[in-house]
């Protein structure tokens, strides 16, 4: 199974095959912020994929788009409930999406 790093939380996480960031993180109990639930429809659930961004899915013209409204916005930003996971990545949570709250 693919493997998620979160270094800052000194957590690993396993994904299944294509599944999306965010809803690894969560069932590990990883609060990550995702106020439409998913659906790419905020950019709450923003995180910055330090390495491996090269194995999840590709990005999609709609999370380009939500994507440009996320706060500390780099090259390595992507929506975690539109990332897609098929490999081990390396991921670093932005301070606005560390959720302190369960949904
Ligand atoms: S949770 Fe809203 S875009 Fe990901």
């Amino acid at each position: 199974m693919p493997k998620i790093h979160f270094p800052e939380l000194g957590k690993t996480v396993e994904a299944l095959e294509g599944e999306s960031i965010l809803k690894a993180a969560l069932r590990a109990g990883i609060p990550v912020e995702h106020n439409c639930g998913g659906v790419c429809a905020c950019s709450t659930c923003h995180v910055i994929v330090e390495e491996g961004g090269n194995t999840l899915s590709p990005m999609q013209e709609d999370e380009e788009d939500q994507l440009d409204e996320a706060e500390g916005l780099t090259l390595k930003s992507r929506l975690s409930c539109q990332a897609l996971v098929h490999g081990d990545i390396v991921v670093r949570i932005p301070p606005c999406t560390k959720g302190g709250h369960e949904h």
